[in-house]
């Protein structure tokens, strides 16, 4: 009998061509054995924790860069490469990752580490003395009858800086044989934390620049030619998604998010290509699923407060904050927050990119003001709003 997902999948019959050969390498978690235009950073990274080959602890090192400019990619890459180069020398080392989106407080990171490295601590209960000296204690107790030196990769560390990443840091760069690689998406990060950790962490700096069209071109190309099968994409389909994703900031993951949906909506349309148009779908698609999953989850208070700027946008009103203030009072009636609580939601709600505000002086005197603009489309933020 034949099976219906073997049809699918060949693409012999009336489902159309088959147009992924293997859609894992879309995916935002394959790490491809190249990273094209990334070799330098990645060089340079190699330079610092050579030192852990030759048992010394290597410098602390940070990475810097726009989101999807291939940080995360680029420290599992130079982590493999070390892993690689260490097997059969008389130096332990080891590399740990953490995603601090995971494990928010010291606590969490540094039990996470002493289970990475074997020891068995309680994810809660302990002080935070005693799970520190366990961890230093690896390292002291010689446990694996050879010198260790640990290299700990604090990814998304942005997310720690307001709770207690200071702590983390500190604690780490003051353990002997640890090293700390830490991923940052802000060029201004250390102005965040104080400084005596600042001074502790002394660390060397790597940027990583948006891609630009012709090096995301490249990187699609890679991926394309793993994923799709031979022939299906038209010729102008790489080209488009990465000139889509240079304009967002030189973004790889939305790149490839644009090839991926592009090819899940050909394969819908029983097409036997993917086309510029499924790209131009493809970006609807995307945008459409991020502006209703971000609304979806707002809080309460701030759904209105779209709803407010929503009202004043579409009577085509140039949306100052105290306008927006007096409208959103009126849509949330009795359980509207202060008016100083209202600049904090602007301030997200600009994070997340659904609106954008600019400050313009009116003249010599009468100071400035705040004009709110919404960035997503009015009929979409319409119909998610009144439909959740
Ligand atoms: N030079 C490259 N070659 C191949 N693939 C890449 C390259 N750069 C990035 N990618 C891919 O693009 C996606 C995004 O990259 P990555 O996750 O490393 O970005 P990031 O800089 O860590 O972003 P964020 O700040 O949002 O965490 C991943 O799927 C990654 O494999
Ligand atoms: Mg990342």
């Amino acid at each position: 009998m034949s099976n219906i997902f073997d049809e699918i999948q060949k693409g012999d019959d009336s489902f159309g061509k088959s147009i992924f050969k293997d859609k894992k390498p879309l995916d935002h978690r394959f790490l491809p054995d190249k990273l094209v235009h990334r070799e330098e950073q990645i060089r340079q990274i190699a330079k610092y924790w050579i030192d852990a080959l030759n048992g010394v602890t290597p410098s602390n090192v940070t990475l810097y860069g726009k989101t999807g400019t291939g940080k995360t990619a680029a420290s599992k890459f130079a982590r493999e490469q070390l892993i690689d180069a260490a097997r059969n020398k008389r130096v332990q080392v080891k590399v740990e990752y953490i995603r601090c989106t995971d494990y928010t407080t010291e606590y969490q990171v540094i039990a996470q580490l002493c289970q990475q490295l074997g020891r068995d601590v309680p994810n809660r209960g302990w002080t935070k003395g005693e799970i520190v000296n366990t961890f230093r204690d690896i390292f002291k107790t010689n446990v694996y009858g050879s010198k260790l030196i640990l290299i700990v990769i604090l990814d998304e560390i942005d997310i720690l800086l307001d709770k207690d990443g200071d702590g983390i840091l500190y604690t780490l760069t003051r353990t002997d044989n640890v090293s700390v690689l830490s991923i940052s998406n802000y060029l201004d990060f250390k102005n965040l934390i104080k400084s005596r950790v600042t001074s502790s962490l002394n660390d060397k700096e790597i940027v990583f620049p948006p891609y630009g069209a012709d090096q995301l071109s490249d990187i699609l190309f890679e991926r394309a030619q793993l994923a799709f099968n031979d022939d299906v994409l038209d010729s102008d389909v790489i080209p488009l998604c990465s000139a889509m994703a240079a304009k967002e900031e030189g973004d790889a993951r939305y790149a490839l998010d644009l090839l991926k949906n592009a090819g899940e909506l050909a394969f819908d349309d029983d097409s036997d290509k993917v086309t510029s148009a499924h790209v131009r779908m493809a970006k609807d698609r995307i945008e459409h699923n991020k502006v209703t999953e971000i609304i979806q989850t707002l809080p309460l208070q701030q759904q209105r407060l779209l709803e407010a700027i929503l009202n004043l946008s579409k009577q085509g009103e140039e949306i100052t904050s105290g306008k927006l203030y007096d409208e959103y009072e009126m849509v949330s009636k009795k359980d509207a927050v202060t008016y100083r609580r209202i600049f904090d939601f602007i301030n997200e709600l600009e994070l997340l990119g659904i609106i954008s505000t600019n400050t313009i002086s009116r003249g010599r005197g009468k100071g400035r003001t705040n004009i709110i603009k919404l960035q997503c489309d009015e009929n979409l933020l319409e119909t998610t709003l009144f439909t959740i």
